[in-house]
């Protein structure tokens, strides 16, 4: 061998990983065996070499059984299963058909006859193993191929170098071989090309009896069915729709609305943190709130402002039905030149009407948010129990737990510190600002009880809601 035998190294320190990495070793060998056939000289060259390739020592055989098929992985056992059975079929027939007749000690006609029979025998066993066209090709080429095919092999070391006594008798076996691979291998190939039609056949078989395909048509989202009711109440007073980041800066998030570091109300969003490069230019964070969005409308716009913005907002929060540390907010802003705390008020009362229907009565208690002065709560009276506390079985309302009227939303005028930091003139213009948690809304509206229904798709609950 050339370089170092590469049946004594496995397949995984040889690198081969696939079946084409495979061929292309046992294709090395093949020619590795044409060249030994080749400088074969007399009867005890010829011993050696099948020794040397098939013997049941320390053979080319037993090694690639040791080496290759016994530490194959199981994708690829049974391909050099079948490559090493082909490789020794090969041994045997070029073994034999390029050995000159003399030394197969075949010197009488009867002798002559058997050793046709012999590579007789051996064609047959590689036809019968042939499956498809590629393998039926392959087999073509070394039965009949014009070089250095098996019957080329026969006639230039059996026909040419045949005494002349049994010249005759060599040419005619010689035929009767050849006849005999050429029918065999067409009729290989029809039935080959048959059975192909018969399983493309197969199929291809439609059954006309079978149902169609039933393709379920799917819904929106609870979340997003109340995202959508909410923007077509607020789109229809004037308000426009945008959608912001969910990964934000520091900045937006929070000291542009007002909150410096180390403000308290940090701890309340204690939150989401990227890890990222060293050297990056700022912290990111899941976005805690809607209101960074706050922000980049007023940067990017000049006043007057009305916009919603719908969207997935992030807290450090342990899941229980009332918690989840991703849940939804829809959040609203409106500046302009002179918008007056009754046009807030009004504004909250018209769409919490709208969603809970007129005979819902609101109320505000004062409250605290960095970004807004001043800041307010919005309560609904409970629709539930038409603001009584009681439930129409006569017992405790189950919505507002007795207490009539339930906890909406946060809002407020915008704080004049906002305007700041978007170069809006905190002295001509005002606003108002709300933040509305959808979640909970959705569970009030629809009598949901466990908040995390929204977030594990369970299709039987995603169905109730068409
Ligand atoms: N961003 C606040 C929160 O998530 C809600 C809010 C928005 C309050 C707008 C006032 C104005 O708690």
């Amino acid at each position: 061998m050339v370089s170092e035998d590469p049946t004594k190294k496995t397949l995984s320190e040889l690198g081969v990983r696939d079946a084409t990495e495979l061929a292309f070793r046992f294709t090395g060998l093949r020619a590795q065996l044409q060249k030994e056939l080749k400088h074969a000289k007399g009867p005890g060259g010829w011993d050696s070499l099948r020794e040397a390739w098939v013997g049941s020592g320390d053979s080319v055989k037993s090694r690639i059984t040791a080496n290759w098929l016994r530490t194959a992985p199981d994708s690829l056992r049974a391909a050099v299963a079948r490559d090493l059975e082909n490789l020794i079929n090969e041994v045997f027939v070029l073994s034999t058909v390029m050995r000159p007749l003399d030394q197969l000690r075949a010197t009488q006609a009867d002798q002559v006859a058997a050793q046709f029979l012999n590579v007789q025998h051996l064609f047959d066993t590689e036809i019968e193993e042939c499956v498809d066209e590629i393998d039926l090709g392959v087999s073509r080429t070394f039965w009949l191929g014009r070089s250095s095919g098996v019957l080329t092999h026969i006639t230039d070391s059996w026909l040419k170098t045949a005494s002349p006594q049994l010249k005759r008798i060599v040419g005619a076996e010689f035929n009767k071989l050849k006849n005999y691979v050429e029918t065999k291998i067409e009729a290989r190939r029809a039935a080959i090309e048959s059975g192909a039609e018969e399983s493309a056949l197969l199929r291809e078989r439609v059954d006309l009896s079978l149902p169609g395909v039933i393709r379920p048509i799917g819904s929106h989202h609870l979340i997003r069915q109340v995202f959508q009711e909410i923007e077509d109440i607020f789109v229809s007073i004037g308000f426009s729709v945008v959608e912001g980041p969910e990964i934000e800066t520091p900045y937006y998030n929070f000291e542009a609305l007002n909150i410096p570091e180390f403000h308290p109300v940090r701890d309340d969003m204690d939150t989401f943190y990227l890890e990222l490069p060293k050297g990056a230019l700022t912290p990111l964070l899941l976005r805690t709130h809607t209101s960074p969005m706050q922000i980049r409308t007023m940067e990017k716009q000049k006043p007057p402002v009305r916009v919603i913005v719908p969207g997935k907002v992030y807290r450090r929060d342990n899941p229980d039905a009332t918690h989840s540390f991703i849940f939804h907010q829809v959040e609203g802003l409106a500046v302009d030149t002179d918008i007056t705390f009754c046009d807030f008020t009004g504004t909250i009362e018209y769409f919490v009407k709208q969603f809970f229907g007129s005979g819902v009565k609101t109320r505000f208690r004062p409250s605290y948010f960095p970004f807004t002065e001043p800041s307010v709560e919005f309560d609904v009276s409970c629709p539930f129990c038409a603001g009584t506390g009681t439930a129409a079985s006569g017992g405790t309302c189950s919505k507002c737990k007795g207490a009539a009227w339930i906890e909406l939303f946060g809002a407020g005028m915008v704080d004049p510190a906002v305007y700041g930091f978007v170069n809006y003139d905190a002295k001509k213009v005002s606003g108002f600002a709300f933040g509305i948690g959808i979640d909970r809304l959705a569970m009030l509206k629809y009598g949901i009880d466990d908040i995390q229904a929204f977030f594990q798709n369970d299709v039987r609950f995603l169905r109730q809601f068409p």
